[in-house]
């Protein structure tokens, strides 16, 4: 079995043995993690430096875990800190003065990073030079330190809330998905077998299908389906045990998590069904429209329950069926004419 990388102070330690250390063991995303297996045979053929990378998408579905493969496959060390952590341009001076040639800075929520610590960034990640202002008043004046060629990582759930001028200093832009049911039954599968959990393919299907498209959340429901497993049954997880484990935590069959049922029940209950505006639904829902539109609305979209149109947010058949309603289907025929073209 590979070691574990060094922590992510950010994962639960559980999760940091369970992370994939190679492409190899890097199950899914299929599109990105090809481009970036490509990208580093290029470099690594050409002796050369990895370009900058960022890494958008959903929280848990692997994006510090492919920060760390691809500085794993360069042979380079990784630094690893968030956006929010680095406070002055100082905490960056001292970040990318000790790194060496082809290492990667690692920035996690980099739509995080203060304005003023961006503009630092650009000349740091164009021309490997880093202009601070040392000293106050009369004295203050600029130095420039020379920095290695380095790879800066970055990583988003905002992917909206990064600046064009910061998003094309990366060299490439990876977007992730959410993962298929088959793709989560291949991470149980191997998650289980790294925490030496007997299970079979049906039993890992069971919390494949209610992880709401997100490894990180598959991991936990396994652990909890073996701590189930190990007290109620024989310790053995198949279809029946995971079912049983899964319902005593109110695991929704959908893999619903509590803020995607706050949106259907909005948008049917409060707002009829739609069509209602981002910022109206954010409200209702108690939470930052970007968020919403980039975090949880995805997962919606993409297993049917809601549409976006030009008017706004729509809710689909599934979603009423999911309350147990009836679709009004006049009011659905006409939406759906409406904006059939989209
Ligand atoms: N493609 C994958 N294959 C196997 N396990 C994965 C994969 N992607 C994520 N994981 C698991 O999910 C956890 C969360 O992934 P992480 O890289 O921290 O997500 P993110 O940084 O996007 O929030 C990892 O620790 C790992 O156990
Ligand atoms: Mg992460």
């Amino acid at each position: 079995m590979t070691k574990p990388f060094d922590q992510d102070p950010a994962d639960p330690n559980f999760e940091v043995s369970l992370r994939p250390p190679a492409f190899s063991e890097f199950a899914g995303q299929d599109k990105v993690r090809e481009r970036l297996e490509l990208l580093v045979a290029a470099a690594k053929g050409r002796g050369d430096v990895l370009e900058h990378i960022l890494l958008s998408g959903p929280p848990g579905l692997g994006k510090t875990s492919l920060a760390y493969i691809v500085a794993q496959s360069m042979g380079v060390a990784i630094k690893s800190t968030s956006g929010p952590v680095i406070e002055k341009a100082g905490d960056l001076a001292g970040l990318l003065t000790t790194m060496e040639r082809g290492d990667v800075l690692f920035i996690d929520e980099i739509h995080r990073l203060q304005a003023t610590i961006e503009e630092y960034l650009y000349p740091a990640m164009e021309d490997f030079k880093l202009d601070i202002i040392i000293d106050q008043g009369p004295n203050a004046r600029s130095v420039r330190l020379n920095l290695p060629k380095f790879t800066l990582i970055g990583a988003t759930t905002r992917s909206g809330m990064i600046s064009a001028p910061l998003r094309s200093r990366f060299g490439m832009d990876c977007r992730m998905n959410y993962y298929s049911a088959e793709d989560l039954q291949g991470i149980v599968l191997r998650s289980a077998g790294l925490l030496d959990v007997q299970i079979d393919p049906a039993g890992a299907m069971e919390i494949a299908r209610r992880a709401r498209g997100t490894p990180r959340i598959a991991n936990n429901l396994l652990r909890w389906v073996r701590d189930f497993a190990q007290v109620r049954a024989d310790g053995r997880v198949n279809a029946e045990v995971a079912d049983a484990a899964l319902a005593m935590r109110d695991i929704d069959a959908d893999g619903f998590d509590e803020m995607d049922k706050r949106v259907v029940e909005a948008l049917i209950y409060k707002f009829n069904g739609g069509p209602v505006g981002l910022s109206s639904l954010g409200v209702a829902v108690g939470e930052e429209a970007g968020t919403l539109e980039e975090v949880h609305e995805p997962y919606l979209i993409m297993q049917g329950y809601l549409k976006r149109t030009p008017q706004g947010r729509v809710a689909m058949p599934k979603a009423y069926a999911k309350l147990g309603l009836q679709a009004p289907g006049k009011a659905l025929g006409h939406q759906g004419e409406l904006f059939a073209s989209e």
